[in-house]
């Protein structure tokens, strides 16, 4: 009963906050629409039939009328009928991988948790048409024509991020592409598929021991133990979503622009890109052996320059 009550204050309390962040935002940004939305969507090359893998912030966007779903309505109406957007859904107690894994008891129910990844992402789970991704820690959320093969059996993959999962899924669809609204190039999930696919061979020692399980019901709520590897935490202090590593994010944005495969432009009032998702993984590939990876040191970036500018490459 206490209990009961205490979650029904603090959701109140939170109500309250968001309603007093959204008219802050609503008085001091400039208002953009759906419309506005989608053509600054167009702007990036985002075409109909596009699979998009989406991180954002929606605060970077201006005050959206409309809110959120206006946001995925406009994204819905960039890809079309035959396009596919997905989203990061992951609900991650405790914040990090690790502390998921020691969290006692914790097990993952699509039924009762949500999502820690922002506003976007939890307006789209809550949207029409959706499918969820059944994983502990990871859950992707899917629309559109590409929705069910995405996300299915992604609690049977051997690994997170690897083979059998959304993200190796993803990189195989046609016109796949990852776009970052109103975000830099570090909270992108992508990185982490490449480790998953190099497994030991990957230049860095990311994990911290082994695959442990860890307990998530599926949506007819039976039981499924997924195997997941924490990251080791001192490498991830020097990861580039780390807020100390504003330098390898600078590289990251450099490299991909002169590669001439990140496209950059402004969606509402957010600086914002998108890459192609096979050419991304490929590049990252190609960086890796030459050492520099999401992790690189600044010794590592200084040793090897950013690529001159590719005849492609666009502001
Ligand atoms: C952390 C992160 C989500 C923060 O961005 P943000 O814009 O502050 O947060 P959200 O996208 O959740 O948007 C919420 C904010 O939008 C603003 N907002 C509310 N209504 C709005 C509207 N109609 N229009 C525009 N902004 C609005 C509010 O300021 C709100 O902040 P609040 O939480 O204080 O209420 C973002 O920086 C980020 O990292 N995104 C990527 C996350 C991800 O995909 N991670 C996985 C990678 S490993």
């Amino acid at each position: 009963m206490l209990e009961q009550a205490k979650r029904a204050a603090a959701a109140a309390l939170e109500a309250w906050r968001r309603a007093a962040s959204a008219r802050r935002v609503r008085h001091n940004a400039h208002h953009v629409t759906r419309a506005g939305l989608a053509a600054g969507l167009a702007r990036l090359d985002i075409a109909p039939g596009d699979t998009l893998f989406i991180h954002s912030s929606l605060k970077s966007l201006g005050y959206v009328e409309g809110g959120a779903p206006a946001v995925i309505a406009a994204l819905q109406d960039a890809v079309g009928p035959h396009g596919t957007l997905l989203l990061p859904t992951y609900y991650l107690p405790g914040g990090t991988l690790r502390a998921a894994c020691a969290l006692p008891g914790y097990v993952f129910d699509p039924r009762r948790h949500g999502t820690h990844m922002g506003r976007l992402p939890e307006a789209f789970l809550a949207g029409a048409g959706i499918r969820r991704s059944i994983h502990p820690t990871h859950s992707v959320s899917a629309w559109g024509r590409h929705a069910a093969s995405l996300t299915e059996a992604h609690h049977r993959a051997p690994s997170i991020f690897g083979m059998g999962s959304p993200w190796q899924r993803f990189i195989g669809c046609d016109q796949a592409k990852v776009l970052g609204l109103g975000i830099s190039m570090g909270p992108v999930t992508f990185y982490h598929a490449l480790e998953d696919a190099m497994g030991d061979a990957f230049p860095v020692p990311v994990w911290e021991g082994g695959t442990r399980l860890l307990g998530c019901l599926d949506h007819d709520g039976r039981r499924w133990d997924v195997p997941v590897r924490p990251f080791d935490p001192e490498v991830a202090q020097r990861r580039i979503d780390h807020p100390g590593r504003g330098d390898l994010r600078d590289y990251f944005h450099r490299e991909f622009d002169a590669a001439g495969l990140r496209i950059n432009g402004q969606v509402g009032d957010a600086a914002s890109w998108c890459i192609p998702a096979q050419a991304f993984y490929d590049h990252l590939r190609q960086l890796a052996s030459e050492h520099v990876t999401i992790y690189a040191s600044a010794a590592q970036l200084a040793a090897r320059p950013v690529s001159q500018p590719s005849p492609h490459a666009r502001a």
